[in-house]
């Protein structure tokens, strides 16, 4: 094959390859960022750094039959940032809504995350719950059983995690990636064609420009 060939073929194959936007959502605090970067770095911090307005990450994913290119946005538990939220939602085909299975409160709210998630995207969205931190066994407030009840009776994927341990992490987004619609490709694309970007909410204000850094295709 020529050079002009493989170049061609190459920058295809990049064109074609299937691009998913996941969005995680969830309580402050129940390891949204830690499971992200448990994935994408292998790492885990035990100081606890809040997510300010959104996150943005991009990692390829190589399955047994083909390759996917998830995009990640981290979103803020906080409530000030709320706001923020639905458009994210009603721009992504799966929706991953974490839990502490060591707060039952946190557990609770994820009804009114899927209810969010329902409002904006119907069934047209791959939902996965998650129990994170199930490394904390004396703390425990929400059983495994509770959590595979819960989403067995709203018909939504599940899995406990633990980010700190290491433990599902990778079967998580395995199991989305099974469940990804084939051919979600070059229609998907759209404006999001963009340069691997990695921001850190290091500012306090940065809110907007997470926002604008992360949609942003230029
Ligand atoms: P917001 O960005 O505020 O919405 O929080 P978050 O959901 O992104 O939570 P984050 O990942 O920042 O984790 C919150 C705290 O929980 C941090 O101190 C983490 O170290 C801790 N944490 C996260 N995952 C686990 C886990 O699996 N086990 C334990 N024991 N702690 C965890
Ligand atoms: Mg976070």
């Amino acid at each position: 094959m020529s050079i002009l060939g493989t170049i061609f073929n190459g920058s295809e194959h990049t064109a074609a390859l299937a691009k998913y936007k996941l969005v995680f959502l969830g309580d402050q605090s129940v390891g949204k960022t830690s499971i992200i970067s448990r994935f994408m770095y292998d790492k885990f911090d035990n100081n606890y750094q809040a997510t300010i307005g959104i996150d943005f990450l991009s990692k390829t994913m190589y399955l047994e039959d083909r390759t996917v290119r998830l995009q990640l946005w981290d979103t803020a538990g906080q409530e000030r940032f709320r706001s923020l939220i639905p458009s994210y939602i009603r721009d992504s085909s799966v929706a991953v809504i974490v839990y502490d299975v060591a707060s039952r409160q946190s557990f609770l709210n994820t009804s009114n995350w899927i209810e969010e998630v329902r409002a904006e995207r119907g069934s047209d969205v791959i939902i996965m719950l998650v129990g994170n931190k199930t490394d904390l066994v004396d703390k425990r407030q929400v059983s495994v059983e509770e959590g595979e009840a819960k989403a067995r009776d709203i018909n939504v994927m599940f899995i406990e995690a633990s980010a700190k341990a290491g433990f599902n992490i990778k079967a998580l987004f395995r199991k989305i990636a099974a469940a990804l619609p084939g051919m979600e490709t070059l229609s998907s694309t759209k404006h999001e064609d963009m340069v691997d970007v990695n921001l850190k909410s290091s500012n306090s204000n940065g809110s907007q420009s997470q926002q604008e850094s992360g949609g942003c295709a230029c």
